[in-house]
C-alpha cells in the first residue's frame, strides 16, 4: 500500500532529495511517503524552485518500485498522480483542471505541482519517486498565478484530512497502472485536461498561434491541432498563454 510508512521531517532540503539518499543508502522502500514542514531548497519542473511557507502546505515524496513499466509508459505515472490530486480536490469541492503535462489549476491558478524522478534499468523504469507540493493553508504567494486549498474553500480542511483523501485516492487508482490498464487512466487524464478540444493561445519559438488540444500520443507528448494540421509538442517546446481561460 502507497503510505505503508510515513517519515515526517520538520526540515529538509527537499524530500526528493531525502528520497534519493535513502535509495543510495539501500533503505528507500515501496509505498514509503516522506512528508516534510519546511524543505529549503524544494524543487519544481524545468530545474524551478518549489517555494512554500513553513508548515503551511503538504511537501511530499513517495517512492514506488516499479515490477514492469517500461520507459515509454512514463506518462502514465503522471496520469496516476494527477488525477488522484484532482479526484482530491474534486471530493473537498474545489473544481479543478490537469494543465498537461501534471499541473492541477483552479480556474487558471496553480494549487499543487509534480516532480517524478525515475531510476531506469534498460528499457524499464525501475522505481520513482514521486514529489508533490500542494498549497494548502497558504493565502498570500509572490507569485499571482498560485492559489490553495484554503483560498479555495469554504470549509476547512486541514493538511492531515488532505494528506489521508489524496492516500485513499492515490491507492484506488493504483492497481490500473499494476495491471497495466493504462488506456483507462489516460481516459480519466483527458477528462480532467485543460483546454481539451477548446481553441485557445499558445506561444512555441516565439511565436503565437491559436489551436485546439487534441490529447496527447503515446509518448506523453501534447497533440494540437493548428490549422487543421496536427502538431506535436513537447514540454520544453510548448507555452500556454496567460490569455487562456477555462
Ligand atoms: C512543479 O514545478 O510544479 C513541481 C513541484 C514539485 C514540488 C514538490 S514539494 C515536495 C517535493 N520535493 C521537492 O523538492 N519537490 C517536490
Amino acid at each position: 500500500m502507497i503510505g505503508n510508512q510515513i517519515i515526517y521531517l520538520d526540515r529538509v532540503d527537499s524530500t526528493n532529495n531525502y528520497v534519493a539518499t535513502l535509495i543510495s543508502e539501500g533503505k528507500a522502500r515501496h509505498g514509503m511517503v516522506i512528508l516534510a514542514d519546511t524543505q529549503t531548497n524544494g524543487r519544481g519542473q524545468r530545474g524551478s524552485t518549489w517555494q512554500s511557507e513553513d508548515a503551511k502546505n503538504l511537501l511530499l515524496s513517495f517512492y514506488l518500485e516499479h515490477p514492469d513499466l517500461e520507459i515509454i509508459q512514463q506518462e502514465s505515472l503522471t496520469h496516476l498522480v494527477s488525477i488522484s490530486l484532482s479526484n482530491t480536490l474534486t471530493k473537498f469541492g474545489i473544481p479543478n483542471h490537469i494543465k498537461w503535462p501534471n499541473d492541477i489549476l483552479v480556474g487558471t491558478k496553480k494549487i499543487a505541482g509534480i516532480l517524478i524522478e525515475n531510476q531506469l534499468r534498460g528499457s524499464k523504469i525501475i522505481a520513482s519517486t514521486i514529489g508533490i507540493g500542494i498549497n494548502i493553508l497558504q493565502t498570500t504567494f509572490d507569485f499571482k498565478g498560485s492559489t490553495s486549498v484554503s483560498i479555495e474553500s469554504d470549509s476547512i480542511i486541514s493538511k492531515e484530512n488532505f494528506f489521508s483523501e489524496f492516500m485513499k485516492q492515490l491507492n484506488e487508482l493504483y492497481p490500473y497502472l499494476i495491471n497495466k490498464e493504462l488506456d483507462k487512466l489516460k481516459k480519466l487524464y483527458l477528462n480532467k485536461l485543460w483546454l481539451l478540444g477548446i481553441e485557445s493561445t499558445f506561444e512555441s519559438n516565439g511565436q503565437i498561434f491559436k489551436g485546439s488540444i487534441l490529447g496527447t500520443d503515446e509518448y506523453g507528448r501534447l497533440l494540437v491541432e493548428v490549422k487543421k494540421e496536427i502538431k506535436t509538442f513537447d514540454l520544453k517546446e510548448i507555452k500556454f498563454s496567460l490569455r487562456n481561460e477555462p
